[in-house]
């Protein structure tokens, strides 16, 4: 038997309230990411892909429809039960990479695993968590630069300190929103290779936001969203169109006082 997808939308709705309105931003979302598989998500600017980004990932929940994690559904989880199956299951790596100035790289990644472990446990195993968080260093090509804080590393050391906190809790899945948004083409590149090798060796699964067509290319499928339902993931002769439609979801464009970008 195959197992369930390890996250699943079905029909997910979510509006925002803006005043005495409510925008819809997503309206009818199926989407499934099977253990191990590589997705890119792709649309225009405002078209709600952090906030489905927010809900696969247990940030928020959905106005209406259910999110399921290995088959079973979770959003209606209270509010804890969520937070714990997120910090054990769920990687998050974002566009500009959310570290803590103060701490070093490897105090980061180790702080990864505070929330997953509990403050007793993570006081208790400090040590192994410590040469946990040096050996992903390593892996991600920062042995040497562990006791640097973010202010001294490049933007593209950051984003692989930011997937090494990812990883310390050896979560399933791994959601990244425009994870190279923020860096040049060819440090872009070393974080892919990056990722996708770590798809391979470790079998994660992940759910990418990205402009970036070399990214979703290598992905095993794309899908799109637009007016905020998901579009037949399939693009004739695998060229990528480019996501950023002004009009994609009107209502919420109506309501935005300024485009802001992500
Ligand atoms: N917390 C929120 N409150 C109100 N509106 C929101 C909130 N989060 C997102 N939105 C609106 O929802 C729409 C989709 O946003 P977002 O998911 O960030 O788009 P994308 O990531 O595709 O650029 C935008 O119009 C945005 O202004
Ligand atoms: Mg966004």
């Amino acid at each position: 038997m195959t197992p369930p997808p390890v996250l699943t939308a079905r029909d997910v709705h979510k509006s925002f309230r803006l005043g005495s309105r409510d925008i819809p931003v997503l309206r009818g979302i199926d989407l499934e990411l099977a253990q191990g598989e590589t997705v890119a998500l792709l649309g225009a600017s405002g078209a709600g892909k952090s906030t489905l980004l927010h809900l696969l990932g247990l940030l928020d929940r959905p106005t209406a429809g259910e999110i399921l994690f290995d088959g079973s559904r979770v959003d209606d989880l209270r509010g804890w039960q969520r937070a714990r199956l997120r910090h054990r299951q769920i990687g998050f790596v974002f566009q500009f990479y959310h570290l803590i100035p103060e701490l070093s790289a490897i105090q980061n990644v180790q702080l990864g695993a505070l929330m997953d472990l509990g403050l007793g446990a993570w006081l208790g195993e400090r040590r192994a968590i410590r040469e946990r968080a040096q050996a992903l260093l390593a892996d991600v090509g920062l042995a040497d630069r562990a006791r640097h804080r973010p202010n001294e590393l490049s933007g593209g050391e950051r984003q692989r300190v930011a997937i090494a906190r990812a990883l310390i809790a050896e979560p399933r899945v791994i959601l990244a929103d425009e994870p190279t948004g923020n860096l040049d083409s060819e440090t872009a590149a070393g974080v892919l290779e990056l990722l996708f090798r770590i798809n391979r060796e470790r079998s994660i699964s992940f759910f990418l936001v990205t402009h970036d067509a070399g990214l979703a290319a290598r992905c095993d499928r794309v899908v799109r969203i637009r007016d905020g339902r998901i579009l037949d993931g399939r693009i004739p002769d695998g060229r990528i169109p480019d996501g950023r439609i002004p009009d994609d979801n009107p209502a919420a464009a109506a309501a935005r006082p300024a485009d802001t970008g992500s």
